[in-house]
């Protein structure tokens, strides 16, 4: 296994059990501490170049501009005010319309004459470029558009019976096993309840930004995306170039939260935009603009039905939900993805439906499907747990599967009750009182509970890693950083293979000249980036091994020494001219031979003011098993994050489309309503010890997504369980309360 020569490919299909992780030799003692991030200093010292702020010269700026109808035909569009302008370049409009988001299984728009019909308010239909931001800005103001405009659809209660079933994707839309109808009308107990949650933005910290450069025919786009590989190959798609011609640099990104998976309108502006002046062209959206055309989380309605034995068996489940999306678009919110193998139960029913909206794309947003999708789920388990006069943990208890429900398959590894139980004692479960009894003074007090599950996938990765003369290793691959840690995950891993210190790593992340990494996003990048890493740092191993004359196993390199047959060398001696291997990790059958996911548990404690209906959120605990945990404290933070977007989902964040034209009403952070540090109570995280071995070399699972996955659950039933009024329609503002 460890036969590699210089410059090997070290690739490895997860077509079986990979028992021996070079990472439980615990040699370095590096992998999985708690190490501050290794990029921390230079963003707190503003050293980390973001997109929009790379130096060069002669950039131009542009502006976006926006369509101010929901429906219709731009007729015609008056640029000669603002072409008048002094500093004014140039006003384009033939930029390819950009409302598809390949990365969601849609198709990239080839370029086109320019957006004719307008798909939703707000859409980008021009980029004014000048010679300062401020003066494009005030030029893109006296563009005047003539529309013919069209009815449209702006109304999802209007137009729900006509919902449509999407086109089979990844996750099938439709799944039905047994008969729900029979179930629930022969079950000794059942609930038959519909949760809504409303339209939300990612409302990632770093406004999309890009920064288009042309030279000799290629493209170099510095941008912010968390998945440069496939974003490239968008942008290639949609500016009518083979994709090597194109070259993306996403070194930092400030948060995605999914929204930044897919190229978006700026990219593709920014780069027409930089050709067509044969100057760098910059364009950054306003905040507004991030809100009203990039993606949104669709709102989605949410049937639940749950019927079970008089023992508590669960016999039916039937989850069927309404998402929304624009006519053609056929990417769809899978708020049931997790309801298909959580809990035993012979009939189920698990659809989604499009109602076709004139309304804002919808795509991705952190751990789409299950974020919102749990809240209906635990929601009804609770409900269900109140009517049988049951604790909800041991309703869980009760329904949790041996095999996958559906497809029959084992489980890799799920630790749902020993989370569900290891947070019952830390957070105080047993004190926990019958709804709407426990008063002090103006407030009541509840707590809640929900399972949390997110699928784990490994996405293809590659990765190099060389050894210089000096002996510093450097790994490379275009994988970003979204704030998540990968830069020092990625060097932990490859520190503790090595055997060097975490400082002598070097990682280099994000730009596409470097092997295709798995990108940021639906929380496989740690462990499918990590892993290529991994598997580099093994044919190195068998490098190192060959030129110090021993077997690799009989060889052990730590402190940056190579120690064998009782001799003790550098490591920057014996590599020479230095070493360097790739390393390329693919799904293979494990995915289907197991059904692999993260756990976890989530438990909320709230106070409702019984005057004013105001939701304090008091504490908060998330217990989760995902595999090895790759950096305590890194990880840590992602579920700190996920968390917090449980509150926001649960008590506060809702786009409003007006209803005359879609138009997203509060487009920004002062009316799109985040949980800010008031509103975060003390948030604790536990990690259960778990290693799987059918995921991958690391044995590590997803963590990004699965800290949100049941965290606005957990808080909606720690409302009914202070105030006795089960509230279905999120975010559970106060007004619904009183
Ligand atoms: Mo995540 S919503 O797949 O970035």
């Amino acid at each position: 296994m460890f036969g590699f020569g210089k410059g090997d490919t070290n690739s490895l299909t997860m077509n079986k059990a990979h028992p021996d992780s070079l990472l439980d030799r615990g040699v370095q003692d590096v992998i999985g501490k708690p190490l501050d991030r290794v990029d921390g200093p230079k963003k707190v010292s503003g050293k980390a170049t973001y997109a929009a702020e790379y130096a060069l010269d002669n950039v131009a700026y542009g502006y976006l501009v926006r369509a101010t109808v929901g429906a219709g035909k731009i007729r015609h569009l008056d640029a000669d005010g603002a072409k008048a302008m002094p500093g004014v370049i140039d006003v384009i409009t033939d930029y390819a319309s950009f409302i598809r988001n390949p990365q969601q299984g849609g198709e990239t728009s080839a370029p086109t004459q320019g957006v004719e019909d307008v798909a939703y308010h707000g859409e980008i239909i021009a980029i004014v470029v000048a010679e300062s931001y401020e003066i494009a800005r005030d030029a893109a103001l006296r563009i005047t558009v003539d529309y013919a405009p069209a009815e449209g659809r702006y109304s999802f209660l209007a137009h729900r019976e006509e919902a449509e079933k999407p086109s089979a994707q990844q996750i099938p839309p439709h799944h039905k096993q047994g008969d729900v109808d029979k179930a629930m009308a022969d079950a000794a107990f059942a609930v038959d309840v519909t949760y809504t949650t409303p339209s939300q933005n990612s409302a990632a910290m770093e406004p999309h930004a890009s920064l288009a450069v042309w030279e000799d025919g290629a493209l170099t786009l510095y941008g912010s995306y968390q998945m440069p590989s496939s974003d490239k190959q968008q942008l290639a798609k949609a500016l009518g170039v083979s994709a090597d011609k194109v070259r993306i640099v996403a070194a930092y990104v400030g948060g995605g939260f999914g929204s930044k998976l897919g190229i978006a309108p700026e990219s593709v502006a920014a780069a027409i935009a930089a050709k067509r002046l044969n100057r760098p062209v910059k364009a950054v959206m306003a905040r507004q603009q991030v809100f009203d055309a990039t993606v949104r989380r669709s709102n989605t309605e949410q049937r639940m039905r749950l019927g079970a034995t008089a023992e508590g068996k669960l016999t039916a489940i039937g989850h069927e939900t309404l998402v929304s999306n624009l006519p053609g678009e056929d990417y769809f919110e899978p708020a049931g993805v997790s309801t298909h193998f959580l809990y035993d139960g012979e009939n189920r029913l698990i659809t989604h439906d499009i109602v076709r909206l004139d309304w804002m794309l919808a795509g991705s947003m952190r751990a789409p499907g299950e974020a919102v999708g749990l809240i209906a789920l635990e929601g009804a388990m609770d409900e269900l747990a109140e009517k049988m006069g049951i604790d909800p943990i041991e309703l869980r208890r009760r329904n949790e599967p041996e095999q996958d429900p559906e497809k029959k398959i084992p489980y890799s590894s799920r630790a749902l009750i020993p989370c569900l139980e290891r947070g019952a004692e830390s957070f105080g479960w047993s004190r926990r009182k019958p709804a709407g009894t426990d008063r002090r003074g103006d407030w009541l007090y509840g707590i809640g509970v929900a399972s949390a599950a997110r699928s784990n996938q490994l996405l293809k990765s590659a990765a190099k890693v060389s050894i210089d003369g000096q002996g510093k290793a450097h790994v490379e691959t275009d994988m970003t950083d979204i704030g998540t840690g990968t830069y020092t995950i990625l060097g932990q891993i490859a520190a503790e293979i090595l055997g060097l210190p975490l400082e002598d790593v070097i990682v280099h992340l994000g730009d596409t000249d470097a092997p295709p990494g798995a990108g940021s996003g639906g929380s496989w990048g740690a462990s499918s980036s990590g892993s290529s890493v991994y598997l580099a740092c093994e044919a190195l191993r068998g490098q190192i091994a060959k030129a110090m004359g021993v077997d690799e196993g009989a060889m052990t390199l730590k402190d940056g020494r190579v120690i064998a047959d009782n001799r003790s060398v550098p490591l920057a001696e014996l590599v020479g001219e230095g070493m360097e291997a790739t390393g390329e990790i693919s799904p293979g059958k494990q995915e289907k031979t197991f059904n692999q996911a993260s756990y976890g548990a989530h438990f909320a404690e709230v106070a409702v003011n019984v005057v004013t209906g105001e939701v304090r959120v008091k504490r908060m605990l998330g217990v989760f098993a995902a595999g090895r945990i790759l950096n305590e404290k890194t990880a840590r933070s992602q579920c700190l994050g996920g968390m917090t977007f449980g509150i926001g989902c649960a008590l506060t964040e809702e786009l409003v489309h007006d209803p005359r034209n879609g138009k997203i009403v509060n487009r920004d952070l002062g009316e799109y309503h985040l949980p800010v540090n008031a509103d975060v109570p003390q948030l604790e995280v536990e990690f259960l010890y778990e290693r799987d071995i059918e995921a991958n070399p690391l044995h590590a699972k997803g963590l990004g997504e699965v800290g949100i996955c049941g965290a606005a659950g957990a808080i909606g039933n720690a409302i009914y369980n202070a105030t006795g009024v089960r509230v279905r329609d999120f975010p559970l503002t106060l007004d619904k309360l009183l």
